[in-house]
């Protein structure tokens, strides 16, 4: 994936090593865990992902630490994200996009309560940050909901 200082906006400075800071590649796998566990509770969520959630939990476990300064797996296994592409075929209303929101910080603040994880606060933010705007911008059905946050 080709980024440039201007498509990282106000994180770049910080992002080249956000991926260490934030423990690696475990940070990522608890982080994505703890999200589909809710995920395969929710009435909402769940039908609009396959029987399967294996291969979803991995595609967006690969796609964060790569987005977070790790690996690049996920580019060569899937190409370019694309996000907003790739999720036209589902009908993500302000209502999904809050759920799914939830549950991601939720996840969140489980792994940053956890002992042994000094994650400082810029970083979490950091983090919450980008959660927020990004599926913001997965918005695709219900009008201008993008203005909101
Ligand atoms: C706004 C609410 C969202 C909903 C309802 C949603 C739903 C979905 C669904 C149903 C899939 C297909 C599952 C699969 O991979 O088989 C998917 C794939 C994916 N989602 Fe989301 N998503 C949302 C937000 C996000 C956000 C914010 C990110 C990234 C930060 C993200 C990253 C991905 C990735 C990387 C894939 C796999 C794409 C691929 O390689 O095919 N999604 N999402």
């Amino acid at each position: 994936m080709w980024h440039t200082p201007e498509s990282f906006g106000k994180h770049w400075l910080t992002m080249t090593s956000i991926y260490e800071r934030l423990g690696g590649e475990e940070f990522f796998i608890e982080l994505v865990r703890g999200f589909y566990s809710r995920v395969s509770d929710d009435p909402v969520l769940r039908p609009m992902y396959p029987s399967d959630l294996g291969p979803a939990e991995r595609r967006l476990r690969l796609f964060l630490v790569q987005y977070f300064g790790g690996p690049n797996t996920y580019d060569q296994e899937r190409g370019h994200p694309r996000l907003r592409l790739r999720h036209m075929d589902f009908v993500i209303d302000q209502r999904a996009r809050d759920i799914w929101l939830s549950h991601m910080l939720a996840s969140l603040d489980d792994l940053l309560s956890g002992e042994g994880r000094p994650t400082s606060a810029e970083d979490a933010e950091i983090l919450r940050d980008y959660l927020r705007d990004t599926s913001q911008f997965l918005v695709n059905h219900g009008g201008l909901s993008i203005l909101q946050r």
